[in-house]
C-alpha cells in the first residue's frame, strides 16, 4: 500500500514514521508513506498557502491552488482521496478495514480555520476522528494510518488480529502476564489450566462482561 499525506507541517510526522510498528512496516516494504508539504505546490509570492476569508471572520483559510496542485501531482486512477475535517463521518474500525484494502490513499490534512469550500470537490471521502476540533488534520491522519497499517498483511501477527476490540461489536477480553500474583491480585485460574476450550469460553464471556461494563452503548 502507498499512502501520501498532504500537510503544511511535515515535521510533525518525524517520530511517527521512525518508531515501532509503523517504522517496521515501512522497512519491510508493507507500506510506503510519503509526507508531502503543500507549501511546495503554491505559486503565490512568499510561499503563501492561506488567506483571510471572504465576507469577514477570524482565522486563515487554506487556498485552493496549492491543494489542487499537490493532489493532482500524486493522484492516479486507483487513488482514494480522504479529506480530514470535523465535518466528516466518524472514523471507526470498520473504516480502518475498508481503507486497508486500497492500493493508494491520499490523506489531506487541513489546518487553521478550514479549507476553501471548493477543496471538498477533490475528496472521495470526508472523515472526522470524533466530535471535537483539533488544530489540524495531522494527528487524525496519524491515527488513521496507524489503525490501517497494522491491518496490512504481515505487519503484525495474525493471532494478534484474531480477536480484537470492535470485532462483532464487542471489546477485547482481558489479558495477564507474569507474575501470577501481584499485590494480592491473582490471574484467573482458568488461564493457567491449559484447557483451551475452557479458556475460549471464559474469554468470550469476559468480552461480553467488559463491553457491558465499559461500553454498554455498543450492545444496543
Ligand atoms: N481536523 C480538526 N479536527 C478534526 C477532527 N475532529 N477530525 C479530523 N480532522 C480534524
Amino acid at each position: 500500500m502507498k499512502i501520501d499525506v498532504l500537510t503544511l507541517f511535515p515535521d510533525m510526522f518525524n517520530c511517527f514514521l521512525t518508531e515501532s510498528i509503523i517504522a517496521r512496516a515501512i522497512v519491510k516494504n508493507k507500506v510506503e508513506i510519503n509526507i508531502i508539504d503543500i507549501r511546495n505546490y503554491t505559486t503565490y509570492k512568499n510561499n503563501q498557502v492561506d488567506d483571510y476569508q471572504f465576507g469577514g471572520g477570524g482565522g486563515m483559510v487554506l487556498m485552493c491552488e496549492p491543494v489542487f496542485n499537490a493532489i493532482n501531482s500524486v493522484k492516479k486512477k486507483d487513488s482514494h482521496v480522504i479529506l480530514l475535517t470535523p465535518r466528516g463521518k466518524t472514523f471507526n474500525q470498520t473504516k480502518a478495514y475498508e481503507f486497508s484494502k486500497y492500493k493508494h490513499l491520499i490523506i489531506l490534512c487541513g489546518h487553521y480555520e478550514g479549507f476553501d469550500e471548493r477543496i471538498y470537490s477533490l475528496a472521495d471521502e470526508i472523515v472526522s476522528i470524533g466530535d471535537f476540533v483539533l488544530t489540524g488534520g495531522e494527528i487524525p491522519s496519524m491515527m488513521i494510518i496507524d489503525s490501517v497499517v497494522r491491518l496490512l498483511d504481515g505487519v503484525i501477527s495474525k493471532t494478534s488480529l484474531e480477536s480484537e476490540s470492535f470485532d462483532d461489536g464487542l471489546l477485547d477480553y482481558p489479558v495477564y502476564t507474569k507474575p501470577r500474583i501481584f499485590n494480592d491480585m491473582e490471574v484467573p485460574e482458568v488461564l493457567l489450566s491449559g484447557n483451551h476450550k475452557l479458556i475460549n469460553e471464559y474469554r468470550e464471556k469476559e468480552r461480553k462482561r467488559i463491553t457491558k461494563e465499559y461500553r454498554n452503548d455498543l450492545l444496543k
